[in-house]
């Protein structure tokens, strides 16, 4: 890993698992200080037990939909160098389009990374680190495709593009840079569903150039990248990370 994260602090949401928990270890490998945060202390004790962290990763319980449980994750950290919100759900099956399924997507995706971002406000405003504080949000190919089946995670995810971009023009004065990642179709438990159904698999795999489910390993680079100095002039920016799904 090319990058140098020796003396950052690194808050991954959704970091218990799949594309957050890649991010959280790809952070620690290059040295940073990283606490990786999962809904409860199941969901934690699973994370633990399917494979060991890396030294420097600190797991912490967060629900980003309650502005008591954001308050005690955030407000006892020290300092913050990087903000990573990659917590997210998706409920299929016709959830989502009932009123309270609907809005309970829309809490966790889209206004619970207000609520973290706003939380880490003033610690990244703080950071000494060169280029700047960053905080990378992870978007999808939803935030720009409609959804016939998960309408509120599509409107979530079209809302993290916006929130990014706003957040990005309204606190640069600060020092600090937000942009987002876009993943396409990535092998985790969130897709497992799909992985698992060939008839579901296919169309996705037929659209995707490159033929193949996305790793969580291959989104991590793209973050550690976004939050480094060499990104110091990068802001409000979305960078798609899908084997070319977005491109025709
Ligand atoms: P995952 O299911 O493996 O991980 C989800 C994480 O979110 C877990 O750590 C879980 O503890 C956390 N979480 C769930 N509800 C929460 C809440 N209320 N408060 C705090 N944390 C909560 O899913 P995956 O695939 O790693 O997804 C991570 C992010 O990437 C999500 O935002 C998802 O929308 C996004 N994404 C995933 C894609 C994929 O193909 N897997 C594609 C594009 C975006």
């Amino acid at each position: 890993m090319p990058f140098d994260f020796g003396q950052r602090r690194v808050f991954v949401t959704g970091g218990s698992s799949g594309i957050g928990r890649a991010i959280a270890e790809a952070f620690a490998r290059a040295g940073a200080q990283v606490i990786a945060s999962g809904i409860d202390q199941a969901d934690l004790a699973a994370s633990a037990a399917s494979a060991p962290w890396p030294e420097g990763v600190r797991l912490c319980e967060l629900d980003v939909t309650s502005d008591k449980s954001v308050d005690a994750a955030f407000g006892t950290l020290e300092s913050l160098d990087i903000l990573v919100n990659a917590a997210g759900i998706i409920q299929r099956d016709g959830v989502e389009h009932t009123p309270s399924g609907f809005a309970r997507t829309i809490d966790v995706n889209l206004n619970g990374m207000m609520r973290t971002c706003l939380a880490a406000r003033a610690k990244l405003a703080s950071s000494s680190q060169s280029g700047g504080a960053s905080v990378v949000n992870v978007a999808s190919m939803l935030s720009y495709f409609g959804s016939p089946f998960v309408p509120g995670y599509s409107a979530s995810k079209g809302g993290v593009v916006q929130l990014t971009k706003s957040l990005a023009a309204a606190w640069a004065g600060e020092g600090i840079r937000v942009n987002a990642v876009a993943p396409g179709w990535i092998r985790t438990p969130l897709t497992a569903a799909l992985q698992a159904d060939d008839n579901r698999a296919r169309p996705i795999l037929d659209r995707t150039p490159m033929r193949r489910w996305g790793l969580p390993e291959e989104v991590a680079p793209a973050v550690l990248f976004l939050s480094s100095p060499e990104a110091a002039f990068i802001t409000g920016a979305v960078l798609n990370i899908d084997g070319g799904y977005s491109a025709f």
